[in-house]
């Protein structure tokens, strides 16, 4: 089971969720990724800010490097949870087959919270980020409970 964390540049939200449902799920069988919707910050690190906020929680997310997400991700990956709507709609934007579309899922449908979308911390405070950590973490619980099953 091959799952892909999705965001817009791939440097803030989605390293954190690979890093945090990898910190919950220790199976052969489990592969877990990130990408971005946007090119902006190929190759780079997650934003320190991110890095920081996973260091406080106990997990390191320090040495992924970020990339875009291409088509062909919808043949490498079972399951591909986006953070937000506009980055939800950009990746259907690009699928190939009624088997593409039902991989996509916005991440926070996981969980029972009223919130949908995992806000953009780019721009924001430290506080941002934590608020970020927390709902992450709650979907990343849920999906993990799963795959463990
Ligand atoms: P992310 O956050 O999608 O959670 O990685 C952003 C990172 C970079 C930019 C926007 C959002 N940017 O405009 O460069």
């Amino acid at each position: 089971m091959n799952v892909l964390m999705v965001c817009l540049g791939n440097i803030c939200r989605s390293p954190l969720a690979e890093g945090i449902l990898k910190s919950k799920v220790n199976l052969d069988y489990v592969k877990v990724d990130s990408a971005g919707t946007a090119g902006y910050h190929i190759g780079n690190p997650p934003d320190p800010r991110s890095i920081k906020v996973a260091k406080e929680h106990g997990i390191d997310i320090s040495a992924q490097c970020c990339r875009k997400f291409t088509v062909a991700d919808f043949d490498a990956f079972d399951l591909i949870y986006v953070m937000d709507k506009s980055n939800y709609n950009a990746i259907l934007g690009l699928v190939r087959t009624k088997h593409d579309t039902e991989k996509v899922k916005l991440l926070l449908n996981e969980t029972n919270l009223e919130l949908k979308e995992v806000p953009d911390p780019y721009y924001d405070s430290k506080d941002g980020f934590e608020k970020v950590y927390q709902l992450i973490d709650q979907a990343c619980t849920i999906i993990a409970a799963r795959l463990e099953k």
